[in-house]
């Protein structure tokens, strides 16, 4: 596909940042990335603020419009791109719990099978640890994650960031670019028409709750 033609089709990337606070550097990478996006691929983030935890006594009586809203979010979308800080090892309850709503999809264009990659700042590992318990995560969603070049930012000393949670660190702007630009090609090779495959997954052994 030339670049003009991507550029009037562009690949859709759905960002997910994991923190809820307004400053929050996490949100700010998305930012960051949704500007310098490479040509031919448009960033819209999704804000999981007003998710509920997942209840399935509420599933069951019908996704909550937030949940909906997400879940078509991430249909609507060729690829996702996670944002997560780091909290005690692992990635934010608020992350997880919208990746578990939008794991209870598993049709075509869900999370199962889609390209997604994983970005984040945080403390004095820049989110590895955190980054690391994702990529479990999302390996039981089915989604197909590329870890490589990788975005890891170790947001505090000095600061990367200002007061707003922008990114103002042109290292970093560099980093985020090369691996948007590899995103690029994952997407692209993955997105080709193909046979969707729905694969078993943990909740298919859980009773009465499918
Ligand atoms: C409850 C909590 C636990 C944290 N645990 C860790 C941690 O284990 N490792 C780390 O590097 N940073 C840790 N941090 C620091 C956060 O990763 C850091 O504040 C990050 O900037 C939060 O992301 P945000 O700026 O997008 O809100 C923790 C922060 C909080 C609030």
């Amino acid at each position: 596909m030339t670049l003009d033609e991507r550029n009037e089709n562009p690949l859709r990337v759905l960002a997910i940042s994991g923190s809820l606070r307004k400053a929050s550097f996490n949100t700010g990478l998305l930012r960051a990335a949704r500007e310098i996006a490479p040509d031919g691929m448009e960033i819209t983030i999704f804000d999981i603020k007003d998710l509920p935890f997942y209840d399935g006594d509420v599933e069951s009586q019908g996704d909550p419009a937030p949940v909906t809203a997400l879940k078509s979010a991430v249909r609507d979308a060729d690829a996702v791109l996670f944002a997560t800080p780091e909290y005690n090892w692992g990635t934010s309850g608020a992350l997880k719990n919208a990746i578990d709503w939008a794991s209870r999809d598993r049709e075509e264009g869900s999370l199962m099978g889609k390209p997604g990659t994983i970005i984040g700042a945080g403390g004095r590992a820049g989110t590895a640890r955190a980054q690391m318990q994702l990529l479990e995560t999302l390996g039981e969603t089915g989604t197909i994650v590329m870890v490589k070049p990788g975005v890891m930012v170790m947001a505090f000393a000095p600061m990367k960031f200002d007061s707003e949670g922008n990114l103002i660190d042109e290292e970093t702007k560099e980093l985020l670019r090369r691996h948007l630009d590899e995103f690029t090609k994952w997407i692209t090779q993955l997105i080709q028409p193909r046979e969707f495959v729905p694969h078993a997954c943990e909740m298919d052994l859980a009773p009465a709750q499918a």
